[in-house]
């Protein structure tokens, strides 16, 4: 099995996590009127990825997915795997945190969480009062480590301020390699600062699995030095090959993509091929690379 410490714990994880987003499509109904449809084969995906080394899922409770981990993950040692979930900003208050984790712990089917979230920022206050909060759980034992998603440099560095007792682990941004902004400001400030990075929307949304986007040329030298790697092993190793504080979470809803995903781990690629990749993937463009979208 292929694992790393997370951050600076002793905690081991797969290099790459598996996301539980579906989409409003899916949210919207199991959330109102309690249908789940494709419920089986989505606990199937996050099951292959078990079977597959991949020991983290991420969650969150605006995502109706917490009950699916909680099917897949039955039968699996708890100190084996690690899950991420996330608090939604309509719940960030000091109550209100504790009433969402005390949510999450009982959908999720466990007595503590690995790394708790908080999905998106809001106004200072709120998130001061979150953390608070957060920090609480911690020293309760429910909560394990401390993340925050879609923060922006200078709202990590507010965020930081909060903290009294713990510190921040991990943030969670929309990352991939055609659509690296990160790398100008958030990630060397999180190298710094030994904070995490989980890449979501690692494939692009879909756009780099397709093998034409990137090239023959490149692809092939990849498989001559590393053997037959599809594209979506290609993009998601970038991540563990050049960052080893960086982990993509590609979304699991069809078994086969999962197992082919996992393929991105147990090898590395050398610097000159991560710079031949990079060129290759300058002129990948896909959709809302506008904004980082919150999901
Ligand atoms: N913190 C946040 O605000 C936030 C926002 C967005 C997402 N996220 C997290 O990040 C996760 C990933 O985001 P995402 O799912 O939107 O984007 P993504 O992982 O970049 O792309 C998913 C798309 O790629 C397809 N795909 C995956 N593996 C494939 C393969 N081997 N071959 C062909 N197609 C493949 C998927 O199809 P299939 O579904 O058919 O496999 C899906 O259409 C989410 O599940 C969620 O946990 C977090």
């Amino acid at each position: 099995m292929d694992r790393v410490n997370f951050g600076t714990t002793d905690m081991k994880i797969s290099p790459m996590g598996v996301g539980t987003y579906y989409d409003f499509k899916w949210i919207a109904p199991a959330k109102v009127l309690g249908i789940k449809s494709g419920k089986d084969r989505k606990i199937s995906a996050i099951r292959a990825a078990l079977e597959s080394g991949i020991n983290f899922i991420d969650t969150a409770e605006i995502y109706q997915t917490e009950p699916l981990v909680m099917e897949a993950i039955k039968g699996v040692k708890r100190d084996e795997l690690f899950l991420a979930t996330k608090v939604f900003p309509l719940h960030y208050s000091y109550d209100g945190v504790i009433k969402s984790c005390k949510r999450s712990l009982r959908k999720l089917g466990t007595n503590y969480i690995d790394l708790y979230q908080l999905h998106m920022h809001a106004k200072p206050e709120r998130v001061k009062e979150a953390i608070r909060a957060m920090e609480h759980l911690v020293d309760e034992g429910k909560v394990r480590n401390i993340g925050i998603s879609n923060f922006n440099l200078e709202q990590t560095r507010e965020a930081i301020t909060f903290f009294k007792k713990h510190t921040l682990a991990s943030t969670q941004m929309n990352f991939n390699i055609a659509h690296r902004n990160i790398e100008n400001d958030l990630l060397p400030f999180c190298r710094e600062n030994k904070i995490s990075i989980l890449a979501y929307y690692p494939l692009a949304h879909g756009v780099l699995t397709d093998s034409s986007v990137l090239g023959q040329e490149v692809m092939q030298e990849i498989e001559k030095n590393h053997g037959k790697k599809t594209i979506t092993q290609i993009v998601l190793n970038w991540f563990i090959s050049k960052y080893d504080f960086v982990h993509p979470i590609p979304r699991a809803s069809n078994p086969d993509h999962v197992k082919e995903n996992a393929g991105c781990m147990g090898w590395k690629m050398t610097p000159e091929e991560i710079e031949k990749l990079e060129k290759a993937a300058q002129s990948v463009r896909g959709p809302s690379w506008s904004g980082d979208n919150t999901n």
